[in-house]
């Protein structure tokens, strides 16, 4: 079957009257951008990848959630109830400008304990990242670790859990449950709304040889809780807060559509982009709107607990070759790619978009063009964070499409997508990505 959607004129966000109660943020006002390019996609469809929703899984929540507004002040109380003493606090230098890592170790302090600040952490942490948080934590003799930061610093703390719990390198937890001995309990405490890190039992870690990703994953590396404290995302660039709820809004979108979504996974999906939709346009508006950050906290969150069940899809595989080629942003590689692959799954997804489309406010979820225009609000959020639409704006090299179609089609978490992942196909998309 082929599949061609044609261009529509631009416009404005349209919005069915009888839904605005549900979005009472979605206004006129807002931004008018020309819809994304439309992708013509020629090769047939599998029949066997229509996605389904799996009735039968295996779930529980591993990390106790303790959500709201200075919930940061019971660090102390809550490291006591986990039987720590001696506490790492894993964050990075950015945030000590803000204060939060002085209220962790007020808190801790307060409630008799000691604690250690290793604030030695980079952007995408590395095996090296890892190795000096280890070296820290050794040298303090301490037993229990706290990641206060954004993904890159709640990962490393659980990297370095699995080191020094269980010996060896990073390296050898490449994979899923590998540590065979219990780990140190750990809090996690993210100050922006995105990875969603802190609901996950992986630990995102770069090779620093190869710069290679590995996704180190066991059960037991979860955090025994998440403090959601919306009032350390208030701090957040303006820039920070745009690229990660663009991700959080993909991890959403991407897990309720995957081929491993499952009847728990998709509760988590539908609340994150519930809350999630409802809080992005507010932040941008108005970046004091606590309640707001909030709902994109908690809504990262949700969406990171689905990942934990669904796994993600051609977004992800697409926006990986991107930053290791170009070094792009993953949230602003997100942006560029979703809308066209909202376009690209929809013969095979179409229905669940058509319900992701219709709780945004945006029309009934059978509507014929629910997927365009699920696409279409999805390139006016990501302008209306102010990152770019098209890979030509963010100075990808269009000569390198084949190689980056090929990685793409390679990224394990692109055989999640409900539509197969094809090197040519991952060539159309970039292409459609590429300009208006
Ligand atoms: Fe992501």
């Amino acid at each position: 079957m082929a599949v061609a959607l044609r261009p529509t004129p631009h416009r404005k966000l349209g919005l069915r009257h009888d839904l605005i109660d549900q979005s009472p943020w979605l206004t006129d006002e807002f931004i008018s951008i020309p819809p994304a390019r439309r992708i013509a996609v020629s090769t047939p469809l599998s029949s066997t990848s229509v996605v389904t929703e799996s009735l039968s899984f295996d779930f529980s929540l591993a990390t106790r959630i303790v959500s709201g507004p200075g919930t940061i002040n019971r660090l102390g109380e809550l490291v006591s109830a986990y039987g720590g003493s001696r506490v790492l606090i894993v964050t990075d230098k950015g945030l000590s400008a803000a204060g939060h890592d002085r209220r962790a170790v007020e808190s801790i302090e307060a409630a008799g304990h000691v604690a250690f600040i290793h604030d030695d952490v980079s952007p995408n942490p590395t095996t090296d990242d890892v190795e000096r948080a280890v070296t820290a934590a050794r040298n303090h003799e301490i037993d229990f670790l706290v990641g206060l930061g954004g993904g890159s610093s709640m990962d490393c703390a659980k990297g370095a859990n699995f080191v020094l719990s269980n010996g060896g390198r990073m390296e050898d937890y490449w994979g899923v449950g590998k540590a065979t001995k219990p780990m140190l309990p750990m809090i996690a405490i993210p100050t922006t709304a995105g990875t969603g890190s802190e609901a996950q039992s992986f630990a995102l870690i770069a090779n620093a040889q190869t710069h290679m990703k590995m996704a180190c994953g066991d059960k037991k590396a979860a955090a025994r809780v998440a403090i959601l404290d919306p009032e350390l995302t208030m701090t957040m660039p303006r820039s920070v807060a745009a690229v990660t709820a663009v991700d959080a809004l993909s991890h959403a979108l991407e897990t309720f559509v995957t081929t491993k979504r499952n009847a728990a996974s998709s509760l988590f999906s539908q609340q994150a982009w519930k809350l999630l939709t409802n809080g992005f346009p507010r932040i941008f508006q108005d970046e004091a709107d606590l309640e707001a950050r909030h709902q994109m906290l908690l809504g990262a969150h949700w969406a990171g607990a689905a990942i934990e069940q669904s796994m993600l899809g051609a977004t992800h595989a697409l926006a990986n070759p991107l930053s290791a080629h170009f070094n792009t942003v993953h949230g602003v590689a997100i942006g560029i790619m979703l809308p066209h692959v909202i376009r690209f799954n929809g013969p095979v997804a179409g229905k669940l978009y058509g319900q992701l489309a219709e709780w945004a406010g945006l029309c009934d979820a059978d509507h014929p063009t629910a997927v365009d225009q699920l696409a279409t609000y999805v390139s006016e959020l990501v302008a209306m964070a102010g990152l770019p639409g098209t890979l030509e704006a963010e100075g990808v090299e269009r000569s390198l499409f084949p190689t980056l179609a090929k990685e793409a089609a390679q990224q394990w978490t692109g055989s999640f997508n409900p539509r197969e992942v094809q090197p040519e196909l991952m060539q159309e998309l970039y292409e459609s990505a590429w300009t208006e």
